[in-house]
């Protein structure tokens, strides 16, 4: 009920996507999820209306890739994913550099076809493929210290910036149906988001909580924060913290 709570606070057009990610109200018809058909997706693209296969840049099981910039999908949380791909078709995330397909993709899949990739993704291995930060390091790229990560995802800035955990779950590792999974995210993705937030690049957040935090933090802020979460432990299942990222999901009718 904590997390009802905090997404009554939120407004994104909150009842009318979670409506359409599978959230039924009374009298609803329910909401399907073709899983096959995402897969299918995911692995081919849409070659008619021009859309790449999402596995060539983010992976076969979605993992992302540090060398291209791109996140990790699996489990990050499902009616997250939805509202990425609708917010790109709305242009309302306007990514630079090679995520800027992202919109002309988006805008090529239906919004049953959104449905059923993000519900695909979301049935990919939990193990994660984590950031190899001492290539990125050998590379040249500044990966922060991780214990002051730690401290910055668990405690926050006092009268600055909030515990990333605190929306995010414990390590990152989310709180659906708002907040992403972010632990085991990968490295160049996570600092690239908390740049573009900070500079306001991205303002997709709702009620800019987002761009709030990150307006606060240091570039070794963000190499640390990024450092610790991309190396984040897999979550203990019986927590009582435990969130599975599928709380709507399970309210979806899947089609296997
Ligand atoms: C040519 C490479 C490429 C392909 C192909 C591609 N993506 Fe992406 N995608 C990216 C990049 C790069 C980003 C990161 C954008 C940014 O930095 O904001 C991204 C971001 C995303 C995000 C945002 C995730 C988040 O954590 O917010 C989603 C969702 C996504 N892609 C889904 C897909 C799907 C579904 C497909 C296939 C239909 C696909 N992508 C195909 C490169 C690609
Ligand atoms: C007040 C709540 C709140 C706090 C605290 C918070 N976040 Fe977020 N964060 C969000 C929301 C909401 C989103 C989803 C934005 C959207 O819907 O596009 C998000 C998304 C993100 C993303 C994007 C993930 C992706 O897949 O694209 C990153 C990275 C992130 N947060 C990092 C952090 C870090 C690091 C901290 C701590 C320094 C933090 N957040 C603290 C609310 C919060």
């Amino acid at each position: 009920m904590l997390r009802l709570s905090k997404l009554a606070m939120v407004c994104w057009g909150t009842a009318a996507l979670l409506a359409f990610s599978g959230v039924s109200f009374a009298g609803d018809a329910p909401v399907t999820a073709n899983i096959l058909n995402g897969k299918k997706i995911f692995e081919n693209g849409k070659p008619d209306a021009g859309v790449t296969a999402c596995n060539t840049c983010h992976g076969d099981k979605a993992m992302g890739n540090d060398d291209m910039g791109t996140p990790r999908l699996a489990n990050i949380g499902y009616v997250y994913v939805i509202k990425q791909l609708t917010n790109f078709a709305d242009d309302k995330r306007t990514p630079a550099g090679l995520g800027a397909v992202m919109n002309g993709f988006a805008k090529s899949l239906t919004e049953q076809e959104r449905r059923d990739i993000s519900a695909y993704v979301n049935t990919l291995p939990k193990s994660s493929e984590r950031s190899d930060l001492a290539a990125l390091k050998t590379a040249g790229t500044p990966v922060g210290e991780s214990y002051k990560g730690k401290i910055l995802v668990r405690y926050g800035v006092e009268n600055k910036v909030s515990a990333c955990q605190s929306c995010h779950g414990f390590d990152g590792r989310g709180a659906d149906p708002v907040y992403p999974k972010i632990g085991q995210q990968k490295f160049v993705y996570l600092t690239n988001q908390l740049k573009n937030w900070r500079d306001g690049s991205r303002a997709n957040d709702p009620a800019g909580q987002m761009r709030a935090i990150a307006k606060n933090l240091t570039d070794d802020d963000i190499n640390n924060a990024a450092g610790y979460l991309s190396q984040a432990e897999d979550s203990t299942p019986g927590d009582s913290l435990e969130v599975d990222n599928e709380t709507v999901m399970k309210n979806v009718k899947l089609i296997k």
